[in-house]
């Protein structure tokens, strides 16, 4: 699903790998192909997923990894295409939208972007949830 592009928002940070290397596009393409979800490090340094396309190009959403219910980062279950929360079993479906409790909310978003430079560039989502068609909760 691609939402539509809000454009470069100002504000943004760029994605981390685990070393605290910024993150490429392409590069990150090499690697994680299509339907891919893997950590990088994102805004306020919170745990948040890429989204790798089925057409194996960068979403331009992403997804905080932090569970809403108390804070648990969510691990990316491919196998049942969920985000599944190993403290109380909360589920969130492949856009990180709360499918079972007792998380309260669905999982922040942010803005994905690539910039001119190939890095990675998280940035607050401020468009509508598209998940839920309601203003973000989290911003
Ligand atoms: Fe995720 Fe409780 S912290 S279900």
């Amino acid at each position: 699903f691609l939402p539509p592009s809000s454009g470069s928002a100002g504000g943004g940070v760029t994605a981390k790998d685990e070393l605290g290397n910024d993150v490429t596009a392409s590069s990150y393409l090499e690697t994680h192909g299509a339907g891919d979800r893997s950590l990088v490090q994102g805004l306020k340094g919170d745990p948040t997923y890429l989204v790798v396309t089925d057409d194996g190009v960068l979403d331009s959403y992403a997804v905080n990894a932090v569970c809403t219910h108390l804070g648990c980062v969510v691990p990316w279950n491919a196998g049942a295409n969920k985000f599944m929360c190993p403290c109380h079993g909360s589920q969130y479906d492949s856009t990180g939208k709360v499918v079972r409790g007792p998380a309260p909310l669905s999982l922040p978003l942010a803005q994905a972007d690539v910039a001119e430079d190939d890095k990675v560039i998280l940035s607050d989502w401020t468009d509508t949830d598209f998940r839920t068609g309601d203003a973000p909760w989290w911003s």
